[in-house]
């Protein structure tokens, strides 16, 4: 019978996964696919695997697996874009399919990746790229692929999404929480492409591709990190009745499309504020399948490595029964796919949350409240309260009602000038999700 041959390059978190699950679960995905799923070879720059098997061979030369006749489907798991991208070329040169969870791959270089497998007509999968173990691609490909979405939002970086749970429960500061989230195999190789929403900008590039056929591109790609965010901040947010999240959002406004990352405020009653820790929430609002919300961990070798083997059992599916892979890449067919106008961070108009330290006087407040209604931008909620009696530090927090971006960050800009004004003004936008309860 004919068996299903893997070459996995990278052995870190990943790639380590991979190796644990397709062994642990051999017989399982055995019946899925009705043959053996073998790993015959790994390539691996920096690790050598820390079991022996006779039957895998190993390499420190990871592109030699891309020419590797002993090999159908060759797994891109050594993250980064240089060498990734020169292996995933050359395997698809060379006829292999290629499974990737490589998210910055897949977001710039995606668009020449899929022409170059359509030529060479072999598969590019990607699930494990977004998401962890969440099978968002194959439900925006798949099983929504009927309905006009208009709404992609949620989380979908655990190592952000982990730190700002854990700063709201503790005392611990932010680098020792990023640490452990490294330690956990949860941040990127570089944990700044987390906590500035580089990699969540990644992802959501690609989940906006899936869900309104534009092509993949990270051009005027709105995103905001979340180093700025305070243990003050998250309780101020609490206290008022929302969570703070790090949110990448994708949605049509007037046919055009809103592409971003930010900090977002979430009203504590949305399921989305209640995933916590590495885990990931993906709301979809589509017509006419309604709200969809799907949730689940984010990170981690488990998960991810889940959505990497489904792929592997897709496609062995398709190559025990010599058929091609029916799944456009990117759902949409190749001439389908066309861009659209997009937002800029300043035609964003939305209610705020600001965070003020300022002197205890009531020129402070009305000072700031003057500069905030010259710009029209009127108030819903003002709370102040002492931070510090005996340097007369006060604390105020506003909510505004809906404005523009541009306005308020011209207002925040004007009042940070003011000398009642103690260090940096934190803003940050109020999403007003659709439920999906
Ligand atoms: N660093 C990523 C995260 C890994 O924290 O979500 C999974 O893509």
């Amino acid at each position: 019978m004919k068996e299903i041959r893997l070459g996995i390059c990278g052995l870190g978190t990943v790639g380590g996964g991979v190796l644990d699950l397709i062994k642990s679960n051999a017989d399982r995905l055995y019946d899925q696919v009705g043959a053996p799923i073998k790993v015959v070879k790994i390539g691996s720059r920096s690790k050598k695997p820390l079991f022996h098997d006779e039957e895998i061979l190993f390499y420190q030369d990871v592109l030699l697996l891309a020419d590797d006749p002993d090999i159908d489907i060759v797994l891109e798991l050594i993250g980064g874009v240089d060498i990734a991208q020169e292996l995933v070329r050359k395997a698809i040169i060379n006829g292999k399919h290629v499974i990737t969870a490589n998210k910055a791959l897949i977001a710039s270089h995606g668009a020449e990746l899929f022409s170059l497998a359509q030529k060479h007509s072999v598969s590019l999968r990607f699930e494990a790229a977004v998401a962890g173990s969440i099978p968002i691609v194959k439900v925006l490909r798949e099983s929504l692929s009927s309905n006009k979405i208009s709404c992609v939002a949620g989380i979908i970086n655990g190592t952000t999404n982990y730190i700002l749970s854990e700063m709201a429960v503790s005392d611990r500061s932010f680098s020792d929480i990023l640490s452990e989230a490294q330690e956990l195999g949860f941040a990127e190789a570089d944990p700044t492409f987390d906590i500035e929403g580089i990699d969540a900008g990644h992802k959501l590039v690609i989940l906006a591709s899936l869900a309104f056929g534009i092509p993949l591109s990270l051009d005027e790609l709105c995103v905001e990190g979340m180093s700025q965010i305070s243990i003050a901040d998250l309780k101020s947010a609490n206290e008022l009745g929302y969570r703070i999240k790090h949110l990448a959002l994708a949605r049509l406004v007037d046919e055009r499309i809103e592409l971003s990352v930010h900090l977002a405020l979430i009203s504590e009653t949305h399921l989305i504020s209640r995933v916590d820790g590495v885990g990931n929430a993906i709301f979809i609002q589509g017509d006419p399948s309604g709200e969809t919300l799907l949730c689940g961990p984010g990170a981690g070798a488990g998960p991810t490595a889940s959505s990497v083997v489904s792929d592997v059992i897709d496609l062995a599916r398709n190559l025990i029964q010599e058929q091609a892979d029916q799944v456009k890449y990117l759902g949409f067919s190749t001439t389908a796919i066309k861009p659209r106008g997009l937002l800029t961070q300043d035609e964003i108009v939305a209610p705020w949350y600001l965070r003020i330290e300022a002197e205890d006087s009531s020129k402070s407040i009305s000072s700031i409240t003057d500069i905030l209604t010259k710009r029209d931008i009127s108030k819903q909620t003002i709370v102040s309260r002492a931070i510090d009696t005996s340097s007369k530090k006060i604390e105020i927090v506003i909510i505004t009602n809906p404005s523009s971006a541009k306005a308020l960050f011209d207002a925040v800009e004007e009042i940070s000038r003011l000398q009642s004004i103690f260090g940096a003004i934190t803003k940050i936008r109020i999403e007003d999700l659709p439920s999906c309860t």
